[in-house]
């Protein structure tokens, strides 16, 4: 009989509930655990689905104006053609990776990742009966892909899941790096997988779409991070023409569609951009007071984020079990925060991931909480 592949849990989830039940108990907690805007959708968005809500009835639905409009998107930001009939909506980046791996690679392919890496790589893949293949990315690295890791895989795998901005680490890969890592794939018939979802929250430069230089690559993209709408669920996948039909077929017996109240608020959220990037001021704000509190606290070995809102911090010289460190400064600060292990099943027990994702009084009342209890910490160790 075949086997059932094994998935791991998700660390953050169980210390999220931890926290949740510490609040329940009175606590002041500070959610610093997952990826998530503390937001919400944009106004405008919300004020065109109080309407929807009133006057239309909704069914299954596909926008083909929100397509659209996702298509003028990528003219717009990459100067990319990309005709709207190769984009599925989909119920957020997550069901898109499954379309995207599903309508490429068969059970068993092997598909490259870097370590760390966003945990649901690794286990969409096992629960698809595809192997993961972990590419260890160093601090060298900034914790990214390079073409010459790609290029050293062997065999060569059948596909890549490349992730800039990358999550836990908010690095971006440059246009040189990932038209390199791109050629190296051209060349070794890997297919690639991106996962876009971080894109608009870049720090400097903003990020290239693969798209630019790849047009048979996958693109997995939501609206759960710059559009601050997670719960309602709502992204995209771009396919290339040859898969998109097996993707729409996933789409539509898989999940059906998106809900139809996301689709319409979605549409206006593209038109929100200047509260959009009000947040990205104010996570630009949270990562400098983050970046400035960490030596303090003896975490000097980190890759500043090019984007995102996540901080990837070595804390090597305090624990070797990021779990019940993570546990203990819940516990004793009310800092909810994610152990490396989520990310780096080989290097994660000395790493963790601050997600700045939230107002700035909480992240300057976390950093008030934290400092003393590191100090403590590293008194305790040394
Ligand atoms: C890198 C990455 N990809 C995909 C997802 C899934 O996002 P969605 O809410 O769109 O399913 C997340 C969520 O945190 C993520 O960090």
């Amino acid at each position: 009989m075949t086997r059932v592949p094994e998935i791991d849990p998700f660390h953050a989830i169980t210390l999220s509930a931890l926290a949740h039940r510490l609040a329940a108990e009175g606590r002041s907690v500070i959610h610093m655990e997952f990826g998530q805007p503390s937001t919400g959708a944009p106004r405008e968005a919300i004020a065109r689905a109080h309407h929807v809500l009133d006057t239309d009835p909704m069914g299954y639905w596909e926008s083909q104006p929100l397509k659209e409009r996702i298509a003028r998107h990528y003219r717009a930001q990459y100067g990319v053609d990309v005709a709207p009939e190769r984009i599925v909506l989909t119920c957020g980046a997550s069901p898109a990776l499954v379309l995207a791996l599903s309508s490429c690679f068969a059970p068993g392919a092997r598909v490259a990742v870097a370590r760390p890496g966003y945990v649901a790589y690794r286990n969409t893949l096992r629960a698809l009966h595809m192997e993961p293949v972990e590419i260890a990315c160093g601090a060298a690295e900034r914790f990214q892909l390079t073409a010459g890791a790609v290029a050293a895989l062997e065999p060569a795998p059948e596909g890549l899941i490349v992730a800039s901005p990358a999550n836990p680490t908010g690095t971006i890969l440059s246009g040189a790096a990932l038209a390199a890592i791109v050629e190296v794939c051209r060349a070794r018939s890997i297919r690639i997988v991106s996962d876009e979802i971080y894109h608009g929250l870049s720090f400097g430069e903003p990020a290239r779409s693969v798209l630019e230089f790849d047009p048979e690559a996958l693109v997995v993209n939501s609206f759960s991070k710059y559009f601050s709408m997670a719960p309602w669920r709502l992204g995209w996948l771009v396919a290339p023409e040859d898969r998109v039909a097996a993707a729409r077929a996933r789409m539509g017996n898989l999940f059906l569609t998106p809900p139809a109240l996301s689709q319409h608020a979605g549409l206006v959220a593209f038109e929100c951009r200047e509260e959009l990037e009000g947040h990205l001021a104010v996570y630009r704000r949270n990562r400098d007071l983050m970046l400035e509190a960490l030596p303090g606290w003896g975490v000097r070995r980190i890759a500043p984020p090019d984007g995102a809102f996540y901080l990837w911090a070595d804390i090597g010289h305090l624990t070797d079990d990021s779990l019940a460190f993570c546990e203990a400064l819940l516990r004793e600060t009310g800092v909810a925060t994610a152990p490396g292990v989520d990310f780096d099943p080989v290097e994660g027990r000395r790493f963790m991931r601050f997600s700045f994702a939230v107002s700035t009084d909480r992240v300057e009342e976390a950093i008030r909480r934290m400092t003393p209890w590191f100090a403590a910490r590293m008194e305790a160790g040394a």
